[in-house]
């Protein structure tokens, strides 16, 4: 495929795994990397920038193709040293790096002066925009079906992308809700030049978590996730299981505040799903996309097919409904 993504990151299919915390380690970005797509490390599941600097190397030694670094910047209950994991980004040599869940000005000059190629990735035009002027070169639009943080707008993607397009000038990447070919076509054709994927790709034989997790993924469906943290304004998009429900019940009174369910909400809790296998240890993200995922593929396998199957699309079932 070609398109100015696949250009601009030297990538054979315009399909990027976007960052995941827990799950964006060596094994699935080199995975994601081999089989053609751009697969990213996630920095802040490397507990300090020394590990980040030993996983990029780790990752090297899987994969001789590009890969990136994933560096977000959430609201955290503890900061962490982001200009640090920029500067192991920076020295390591990554030429790719997807900045997400702020503003990222700060980081934008030392990674431009280092020759890295920035995918920002928002959830409003206003942001892609902003981001565009501050000099990233892609812009991945998240929409409201994303696992993770769609934003506060709820703007799904079949108005946000084509609004996105017609403004940017800078490339865009779909976000949010594609697991299959017919997202991938109906992308190109909303106006993006490529897709970024999550969940999708946590339901693949090389993605570093737990069989169950993967087996939840297939058995789910579209109403299989659901909405936490409105309330503080950091609406996440999580795998709908007994922890989640109980939050959205505590959430729901109406004098409850983020301390009520501080416990239910811990990070780390993610990583023991993702490790032990058991789905109810605490909170772990998936999108509605589960919907659409059927099976547990190789990266190579899915990316293989997504792309064959998108050609079919267009060839066949599209080109004939304008006969
Ligand atoms: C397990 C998991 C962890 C994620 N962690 C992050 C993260 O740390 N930083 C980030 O920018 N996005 C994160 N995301 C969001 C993804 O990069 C991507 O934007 C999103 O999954 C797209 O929606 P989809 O799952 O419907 O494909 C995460 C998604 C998943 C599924």
């Amino acid at each position: 495929m070609k398109t100015r993504v696949t250009e601009l990151l030297g990538i054979r299919y315009p399909i990027v795994q976007g960052g995941m915390m827990w799950v964006g380690r060596a094994e699935m970005a080199s995975a994601v990397s081999n089989a053609g797509g751009l697969g990213l490390l996630t920095a802040l599941t490397q507990p300090t920038p020394e590990d980040l600097t030993k996983e990029i190397a780790r990752c090297r030694t899987m994969t001789d193709k590009p890969f990136g670094v994933n560096l977000t910047f959430t609201p955290r209950p503890k900061a962490r040293p982001y200009m640090e994991y920029a500067q192991a980004i920076i020295d390591s040599g990554i030429k790719i790096v997807e900045t997400a869940g702020n503003n990222p000005e700060p980081y934008v000059i030392p990674f431009k002066k280092a020759g890295i190629t920035i995918i920002h990735k928002c959830t409003s035009v206003r942001h892609g925009l902003k981001a565009e002027k501050l000099g990233c070169d892609i812009i991945s639009m998240d929409g409201f079906e994303c696992a993770g943080h769609p934003g506060e707008d709820d703007t799904p993607n079949f108005v946000l992308l084509p609004a996105a397009a017609a403004q940017l000038t800078v490339p865009m990447l779909a976000s949010g809700g594609i697991g299959s070919a017919e997202g991938l076509v109906a992308a190109l054709a909303l106006g993006a030049e490529g897709i970024n994927m999550g969940t999708r790709f946590m339901a693949t034989r090389e993605a570093p978590i737990h069989e169950n997790v993967k087996q939840a993924i297939v058995a789910g469906d579209e109403r299989s996730s659901t909405h936490i943290l409105r309330k503080v304004r950091n609406t996440s998009r999580i795998y709908k299981n007994s922890v989640a429900l109980k939050i959205r019940e505590i959430e729901a009174r109406p004098d409850s505040t983020f301390d009520d369910i501080y416990e239910l909400v811990a990070g780390v809790k993610n990583h023991v799903v993702y490790q032990t296998g058991d789905l109810e240890a605490g909170t772990w993200t998936a999108g509605g996309v589960m919907g659409v995922i059927h099976d547990i593929p190789t990266c190579k396998e899915l990316l293989d097919r997504m792309v064959s199957e998108a050609r079919e699309i267009v060839g066949k079932r599209l080109s004939n409904a304008f006969a």
